[in-house]
């Protein structure tokens, strides 16, 4: 989840006009690799510089306990199972030779980064935290019916709690959603755009929501 904060002339993306933005997720390996990206871009590079990709170097990496690693080989790992697995799900090997050794636009996300606060907390405390009259807050959960994927424990009373913080939201939010009945019945009454984007695994389209409150 994404907060922006505008500054006095009112809501605008535009870098300038904002004061404070906050990355959250609740999973600590992507917010690893995003800090580590965010502070040592050039140790990352170094690190996943001579990774390959193989099945036996996949699963030795996902056997991996990332307790026992350093932040800097955890981030490294996060990279590697990402780009590495089908469909970027991390559980099975993808199956293709790709080139893992360097993070395309590592520097420019790395500027991006620079002011941003990066946060591991449940999508709950940060809204809680972060939402005002003046925030503006993108929510991007994981999509109904395939809650498993993130293994956060998300579940279905999770898009109620979801649904229920952003209805007594002061500020304004965007959330994006798959094209699902339940979710188009939770949001009814807000604006509900149908978009479609490609499909991760490269097959078709895939049906989206764009919901906001403004
Ligand atoms: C659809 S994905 C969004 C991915 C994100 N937009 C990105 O590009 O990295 C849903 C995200 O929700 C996170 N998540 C799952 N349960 C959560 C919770 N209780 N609080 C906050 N985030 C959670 C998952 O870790 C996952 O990264």
């Amino acid at each position: 989840m994404w907060r922006f904060s505008a500054g006095r002339r009112g809501c605008c993306l535009a870098k300038s006009l904002i004061k404070k933005e906050v990355y959250n997720d609740f999973n600590g390996e992507l917010v690893n690799l995003f800090r580590m990206v965010k502070c040592h871009p050039e140790a990352l590079e170094r690190e996943i510089a001579l990774m390959l990709v193989s099945r036996e170097e996949f699963c030795r990496m996902r056997a991996q306990r990332p307790e026992d690693l350093t932040e800097l080989q955890r981030a490294a790992r996060m990279y590697y199972l990402i780009r590495a697995s089908y469909g970027a799900k991390i559980s099975s090997f993808g199956c293709r030779g790709k080139d893992v050794s360097a993070i395309r636009d590592l520097y420019k996300v790395h500027e991006r980064l620079k002011k941003v606060l990066i946060e591991n907390q449940t999508f709950e405390e940060c809204i809680q935290k972060q939402d005002g009259v003046r925030t503006l807050l993108y929510c991007d959960p994981p999509y109904f019916e395939t809650e498993g994927y993130y293994g956060t424990g998300f579940c279905k009373k999770y898009h109620y709690r979801l649904a229920e913080l952003l209805k007594a939201a002061k500020g304004k939010w965007i959330l994006s959603y798959n094209d699902a009945d339940f979710i188009r019945e939770l949001y009814e009454g807000y604006r509900i755009e149908a978009v479609e984007r490609s499909n991760n695994l490269g097959k078709g389209k895939y049906k989206e929501l764009i919901i906001r409150n403004y």
